[in-house]
């Protein structure tokens, strides 16, 4: 059913005039997030980090700006803020077009694939039969598996596909891959109808089913895709969870697509819950990686881990609701930027906490900021041409939070307005669209603001965004709620001014940087 849905949501076309088209390709491709040269993304694959080289491949459908046969694009990066675009990686073949999946490096070639000399990158992903889809077959998504014995830049499909057949299970897709050292296998776990269905390799093409999770468990208001399963260590302690992604479409906490995560243990075999985390999920129900409308298909990358041994996510900066008609034409669609993950535990309750993976040093080109100041209605914190509002970093202390709605609004002289702030009588975060420019291509885009519980209730705040052209990526409390939005304003914002409802004594500091993401290579 929500497949179904989703399938006609992806198939809807853009009448946006030819004419503007050139402009507004312009005005709103991003300076330092992945977008396609040419035609529609969603969701990133088969990610991974070799020899200072990030690799990012993504659902593509290379002919056209909205959703078709899907193929694997490619592109890659060293410094995760300027990508290049290589040839596609993956054509659909006779078994189907290429959906979602991961890549590993098989170090010791245990696939035979490659050589221990020279290792291959084995890529898994779903090969979507829609001509077996039309007959009413119930198994047009198999795992199959493709290996590139060059780093990753051409690829052989294995001859043998599919690795992983379906059951009779509609929606069985998205293979994500990882090397569990201590029980030396692969686990595979993979999106199954309502569940997460795992599986067990030593050679990543013999797979053997081990178990599932899910039935009945967070949030089931739409098709589970896309998951990803990693080892955390709990932040300031030796101890170390697991935590499961699945994204959802739809049944987002404001609508559409979001990822939700899970807190527990992986014995090898089966994935269970921790006591604590199921005990606040029952309660809270706030486990998003992302509660903002736009990250989606996030999965982390394979061989890499952050200083602090964390894994690496990227996600897709749309959502199924209105992917296919937002007012671009060249190429539809960005990634987010990539964020550290880190797990915390805060009396007795977890979070998954998100931190810009950038090394802002290298791509700052201004700097300013402004010292402990009083908010008195409100107060202009870029003026028109004091700060380029197109490429900035901006962060934002609060202090003496009152009982009052904290709202920042970034405007420009056509009365193009986006809004977005801190609620403290509800304890809630929002963000409001519905003035920042073109927003009539989808009734979805608007419905309402988009908010966020607080995860606790002290009197001071800190907000890290950032600003893309027609993107906002909002960390509040050292990451740890997150909200991802795009927009579309007529012409680009000039100014930023942040205001209260009520006179209060709170005070605000803040540093605002300009970045140039060509800068580090210059
Ligand atoms: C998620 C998704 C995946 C699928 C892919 C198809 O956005 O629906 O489940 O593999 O997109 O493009």
């Amino acid at each position: 059913m929500f497949l179904s849905a989703c399938a006609e949501q992806k198939n809807k076309t853009s009448k946006d005039p030819i004419a503007q088209e050139a402009k507004n390709d312009a005005q709103y491709r991003p300076g330092f997030h992945f977008t396609p040269n040419q035609n529609w993304m969603n969701d990133p694959n088969g990610m991974f980090y070799l020899n200072g080289t990030f690799h990012l491949y993504f659902q593509h459908h290379p002919e056209s700006n909205v959703w078709g046969p899907m193929h694997w694009g490619h592109a890659t990066s060293t410094d995760l803020m300027n990508w290049e675009e290589h040839p596609i990686a993956l054509y659909p073949d006779a078994l189907g077009t290429i959906f979602s999946g991961s890549a590993v490096i098989d170090f010791e070639n245990t696939s035979g694939l490659g050589t221990k000399e020279n290792p291959p990158i084995v890529a898994i992903y779903t090969n979507h039969d829609a001509e077996a889809e039309k007959t009413g077959s119930s198994t047009y998504q198999n795992q199959s598996i493709a290996y590139s014995t060059d780093k990753g830049f051409t690829w052989s499909k294995y001859e043998q596909n599919p690795v992983v057949k379906n059951p009779g299970i509609k929606d069985f897709r998205d293979p994500k891959v990882f090397w569990m050292d201590s029980q030396s296998k692969w686990i595979l776990s993979l999106a199954a109808g309502q569940e997460i269905q795992y599986y067990e390799s030593k050679n990543l093409l013999d797979w053997t089913f081990l178990s599932t999770f899910g039935t009945g468990i967070g949030n089931h208001n739409g098709v589970w895709e896309c998951p990803d399963l990693f080892p955390m260590k709990i932040e300031g302690t030796d101890s170390i969870k697991w935590v499961q992604l699945v994204s959802i479409n739809p049944g987002g906490p404001n609508g559409g697509s979001a990822t939700q995560y899970f807190v527990g243990d992986f014995d090898g075999t089966q994935f269970t819950l921790d006591n604590e985390f199921q005990a606040d999920l029952e309660k809270n129900h706030r486990f998003w990686t992302d509660f903002g409308r736009d990250n989606y298909a996030g999965v982390t990358f394979s061989n890499w881990k952050s200083e602090k041994g964390n894994p690496l996510l990227l996600g897709w900066m749309s959502n199924w609701l209105y992917a296919t008609s937002v007012p671009t034409e060249q190429w539809r669609s960005a990634m987010t930027l990539p964020r550290n993950l880190e797990l915390h535990k805060i009396e007795g309750r977890f979070i998954l906490k998100s931190d810009l993976a950038i090394k802002w040093d290298a791509f700052t080109t201004k700097k300013t900021s402004r010292s402990k100041t009083k908010i008195e209605g409100s107060n202009t914190l870029v003026e028109a041409n004091s700060l380029d509002l197109q490429a900035a970093k901006i962060t934002v202390e609060l202090t003496n939070l009152e009982s009052t709605r904290y709202t920042f609004d970034l405007e420009n002289d056509l009365g193009d307005k986006l809004s977005f702030g801190y609620d403290h009588r509800t304890q809630q975060f929002f963000i409001d669209r519905s003035q920042s420019g073109k927003v009539d291509f989808s009734k979805e885009f608007t419905k309402q603001p988009s908010t966020a519980p607080r995860f606790g209730d002290q009197n001071s705040l800190s907000i890290e965004l950032v600003l893309d052209k027609a993107s906002i990526e909002l960390f509040y409390d050292a990451g740890e709620t997150v909200m991802t939005e795009i927009f579309f304003p007529n012409a680009p914002y000039q100014t930023l001014r942040l205001r209260s409802e009520e006179k209060t004594n709170t005070e605000y500091s803040a540093e605002f940087i300009e970045l140039n993401p060509s800068k580090s290579s210059e």
